[in-house]
């Protein structure tokens, strides 16, 4: 919302805080107190640990910056559900947060309800600032939607009887429309967020870049096709790779997409099952989707590229946008949704980027290294988060997201 609507229109914040609120514990309502406290690896987190973090960042950016008089649940709290804010102070090691059998699930619970009450008591006289810390914190929490149900998958993944989180509609026999490709806009175009509505600072401002001649393709690369590439040999041939990548296949041992068997089974939120051979390839990470751009005689799109594609390519992009629903498999012929893509850019500061101001300023910025952006959205993402400008990034070797790629080549 744009900063005078946030000011007059209170109750509607109010609304969409409570609704997102509700939807994390909807997501949770399945879990056991010990599903919710595995960690499956360092960089994911238990599920309980996300249902406290995205209560801590309210807790602590707005209510005990902005609310007088405010009292905190628990005082230990914020050296436990702190994630990365060196501004808050020390914090529990992020790869030992799996360790942590206590507070429960359910004094869990009970802190998102004193977090809620207090609120939305507060929302009516919470001054600007604030209010934009709300919806700063709603977008927060919808990421942390994402990340509890990819960290659920991986957490389920690692359990020999298979358990499977909710029921996933049956395998479809659809038909894949044929990969062609279309030609880009060349010349200088715009990408970034406008100036009005919810945007994260890293997606602004809106600039000025410079496309080559290029060609983009109609649609994402499908697990079938992925078969092929690793049928032709794909994960041996050093020459696909980059060099980083190459070490990182060898060291790990990598074949597949991270959740694929041998036996033509994957592992997926309802459990094991057939390959879906027409649906988006997903779980595989930069280094092996740009091997398999170089095995298809193509590249990966740039970040401008893509944006200004999905942008330009269909008027009705908002509706499409709005089909990424979480836990739906498909989104139907969405121009995106199902997996996000990777593209051949690193994560780094548009011109004129400024960071929000105080701890929350380290929210994206100081993650500009190392790490390449993805866009568009996937079937984890809570409807109504995601827009053509939006910025995932993750670092090359991440694949427990659900991520894929759409090809490019120069013109
Ligand atoms: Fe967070």
């Amino acid at each position: 919302m744009a900063r005078e609507d946030l000011v007059s229109a209170p109750a509607a914040l109010g609304e969409q805080l409570a609704a997102t609120r509700k939807l994390t514990l909807d997501l949770a309502a399945p879990l056991s107190d010990a599903d919710a406290a595995i960690q499956p690896f360092p960089d994911a987190s238990p599920a309980k640990w996300h249902l406290a973090h995205t209560t801590w960042f309210f807790e602590t950016f707005v209510l005990r910056d902005h609310l007088a008089g405010y009292r905190p649940f628990d005082k230990r709290f914020a050296f436990l559900f702190n994630s990365y804010y060196e501004g808050e102070g020390p914090r529990h090691a992020r790869p030992r947060r799996g360790m942590i059998s206590r507070p429960s699930l359910d004094d869990i619970r009970a802190y998102r309800a004193h977090v809620d009450d207090a609120l939305q008591g507060a929302l009516p006289s919470l001054p600007p600032a604030a209010l934009e810390l709300i919806e700063l914190g709603i977008h927060h929490e919808q990421q942390h939607q994402e990340l509890f149900l990819t960290d659920l998958l991986a957490t389920f993944a690692e359990n020999p009887i298979e358990p499977a989180y909710g029921e996933l509609p049956p395998v479809a026999c659809v038909a894949v429309e044929p990969l062609s490709f279309h030609a880009g806009r060349d010349g200088v175009v715009e990408i970034g967020a406008a100036d009005n509505g919810f945007a994260f600072d890293s997606e602004r401002p809106r600039h000025r870049v410079f496309l080559q001649a290029h060609a983009i393709a109609n649609r994402k690369i499908t697990n079938a096709e992925w078969a092929d590439f690793i049928a032709d040999g794909g994960y041996a041939t050093p020459a696909l790779w980059l060099s980083e990548g190459w070490d990182w296949v060898r060291r790990e041992g990598i074949i597949a997409p991270l959740y694929w068997y041998s036996d033509g089974s994957e592992f997926t939120l309802g459990g094991r099952r057939e390959i879906d051979h027409a649906a988006p390839a997903a779980h595989v990470s930069y280094f092996e989707a740009d091997a398999y751009a170089r095995w298809a005689g193509a590249r990966l799109p740039t970040e401008a590229e893509w944006e200004d594609f999905v942008s330009s390519a269909d008027p009705n992009l908002g509706n499409q946008l709005d089909e990424a629903g979480a836990v739906a498999p498909r989104s139907g012929g969405g121009l995106f949704g199902d997996v996000w893509e990777w593209t051949q850019t690193s994560f780094a500061s548009y011109p004129g980027f400024a960071p929000v101001e105080g701890a929350v300023g380290e929210y994206n910025g100081k993650f500009m290294c190392g790490q390449f952006i993805l866009k568009g959205a996937s079937c984890a993402t809570p409807r109504g988060h995601s827009r053509a400008s939006y910025r995932n990034f993750f670092p090359p070797s991440a694949r427990w997201q659900f991520t894929g790629l759409r090809l490019a080549r120069d013109a």
